[in-house]
């Protein structure tokens, strides 16, 4: 996720952009650039790299002018180097702008562009929309003609910053699908990704909504539509946020903020897989030995995606911890094995390790990342990105629905090309897919009883989480959210492990959280909670069966969904419960004991 200051007004220009973009390095980056104005003339300065090198390096502070543009980049197309580095700009440099989002239509606009005689500088989808405004420019009356018409035509998500050299008194900004704030000041304007970037100079905000765009000049700002270009009216908000309130956008922890990322974080997952993700299920379709290799979470998501190519593809996948391949399996893969590597970071040490072993036997790697151009990138045959954007929080949650969304799409695509599913199944599973945002929200919407339920669990020594087929991984990941921040003892398991062992150590109070999607497996499920209760459970279920509040102490209504999709929507409440129990425990969710967000050592 990019971080975008602008600024309009009578101060250097430069002096405030790199502030501010020093304000908006918590959001994770690994480049940086500038334009700034002096009347027509603009001048850029980018590059990859930190921000106080580059403002050494480059001179970010001897630019002149009273306008300007700061990015900070978290590449999604594109690897980071200084070319695609924002600020892109048109052929004639005249059209500069910075971008955060995903235009998810980019590689036909490009091509299209290309055709018209457009010469494109850098990899970047960003770029394609500097030079559709130029295009629309020459049979438009004016600038701001040229701009709502070539954003008409973008699919994806966008929030920009965007100065014309031919209009030195303003700035355009727009907002659709990422976050956008104003800044108001006397005499002067700003715009920025996040509040923190400008809260030095002024606290009176205007929040941009999706499809508004807005003029600003360092006097004034005018918010329109961008679909019928009427004027919206906005009101200004004082907030009273300290810098740290900012920049967790006012919540209390980075992780209850990236748990409500969610809905925008796999709408971006989908948006940016469209169109990478069938070439790369036709290029894996014909491999029979599947082996997931991952750690954490990421073991998790690929728990999850053994289910789904198993129902889908009719594959009979294996999943291992990247540690436990590396040392049993290295021997048994050959040039008819497919790898796929789950890591958020990129650079997990035993799941570089596995793919690195896994290449040396000749096998096929597709890795499924987060992080742009990180080790796993660089060395796999085949990359699908999950666009979560960067995750604070050492535990991760955005990035593991993110992760499940991507396999979802994959599955999908695979049952298609190998004619697996039937299609009308298939079809309906992609319309839920994009719904899946939505559940999300609604998912969300229980976290205030699950504030009060955490309350009274707060003291318990042991949780269980049970769950059966897709419900298993959604279990394990409860479990670990638990163990992880709030110290908790906690296992998850499949619900027909019970009677093996876990039923002797329940007794009278002891929680036991049941994921029940229905599905295939519900009523053998009810009959693992009647168990479970008959030994003195206090039974939290989710579902989205109304029934099952008769067997529950505790009942969190879930949206109805394909069980198949369900993982994504399910953990939402686990997390939030997760969240919940350390913030009551004094933990400080975001930075728990003995963990690191990455694991780079083995
Ligand atoms: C660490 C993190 C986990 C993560 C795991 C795997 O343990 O704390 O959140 O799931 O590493 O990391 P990766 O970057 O490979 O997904």
């Amino acid at each position: 996720m990019c971080g975008i200051i602008g600024y309009i007004g009578d101060r250097k220009a430069c002096d405030v952009i790199v502030k501010g973009l020093k304000r908006l390095e918590y959001r994770g980056y690994d480049s940086a650039g500038i334009v700034t104005g002096d009347g027509e003339k603009l001048e850029i300065r980018k590059g990859a790299g930190r921000i106080d090198e580059l403002t050494k390096k480059l001179g970010f502070l001897e630019m002149k002018g009273n306008r300007g543009v700061g990015h900070t980049r978290w590449a999604t197309h594109g690897v980071p180097n200084d070319i695609n580095a924002h600020p892109q700009t048109d052929c004639t440099g005249r059209i500069v702008l910075a971008h955060n989002g995903i235009i998810e239509n980019f590689s036909e606009l490009k091509e299209e562009l290309i055709g018209k005689g457009h010469t494109f500088k850098s990899d970047t989808d960003t770029e394609v929309i500097a030079h559709l405004i130029e295009e629309e420019l020459k049979s438009s009356e004016n600038f701001e003609e040229a701009l709502r018409k070539a954003l008409r035509r973008l699919k994806g998500s966008f929030a920009l910053v965007i100065i014309y050299a031919d209009e030195p008194d303003r700035l355009y900004v727009v907002r659709k699908e990422s976050p956008l704030v104003l800044g108001i000041g006397n005499g002067e304007t700003f715009a920025a990704s996040d509040v923190p970037a400008f809260l030095e100079y002024t606290n009176r905000v205007v929040f941009l909504d999706d499809g508004e765009y807005a003029i600003l000049t360092k006097d004034s700002y005018v918010v329109k539509r961008l679909d019928t270009g009427e004027v919206v009216e906005k009101p200004v908000h004082e907030i009273s946020w300290t810098l740290d309130m900012a920049k967790k956008a006012g919540y209390p922890h980075f992780m209850l903020k990236e748990i409500y990322e969610q809905p925008r974080a796999i709408k971006d997952a989908i948006h940016g897989n469209r169109e990478a993700i069938r070439s790369v299920a036709e290029e894996i379709a014909s491999y029979d030995r599947v082996i997931f290799v991952a750690m954490g979470t990421s073991y998790h998501a690929a728990l999850a995606g053994k289910y789904l190519l198993q129902r889908l593809a009719r594959k009979i996948p294996i999943v291992e911890e990247a540690s436990e391949f590396r040392y049993e399996f290295g021997d048994l893969v050959d040039d008819r094995t497919l790898i796929i590597a789950i890591t958020q970071s990129g650079e997990t040490a035993d799941t570089l390790a596995a793919i690195k072993l896994a290449k040396s036997r000749g096998a096929k790697v597709l890795a499924i990342v987060n992080v742009v151009g990180s080790m796993a990138t660089r060395i796999a045959d085949l990359t699908l990105y999950t666009h979560a954007g960067p995750e604070i929080g050492v535990a991760a949650t955005k990035t593991y629905t993110t992760q499940l969304t991507v396999l979802t799409m994959l599955a999908i695509e695979l049952a298609k090309v190998l004619k697996t599913a039937d299609e009308g199944y298939l079809e309906k599973l992609e319309g839920q897919l994009a719904k899946v945002p939505e559940m999300v929200e609604l998912a969300l919407k229980h976290d205030e009883p699950l504030r009060e339920l955490a309350e009274s669990l707060k003291d318990r020594r042991d949780f269980f989480y049970i769950g059966r087929g897709i419900g298993v991984p959604t279990a394990l990941e409860g479990a670990l959210k638990l163990k992880e921040i709030s110290y908790i003892h906690a296992e998850g398991l499949s619900a027909g492990e019970l009677k093996h062992g876990p039923l002797a150590l329940l007794e009278d109070g002891v929680p036991v959280v049941a994921i029940n999607p229905t599905g295939k497996v519900f009523d053998k499920m009810i009959s693992n909670i009647e168990e479970a209760r008959a030994r003195g459970a206090r039974m939290i279920s989710l579902s989205d069966r109304e029934d099952m509040a008769k067997v529950s102490d505790v009942f969190i209504e879930m949206p109805e969904v394909d069980e198949l999709l369900s993982p994504i929507v399910y953990v939402v409440p686990l997390q939030l419960l997760a969240y919940h129990l350390a913030v009551m425990r004094g933990n400080d969710p975001d930075k728990p004991r003995n963990l690191a967000k990455s694991v780079t050592v083995e």
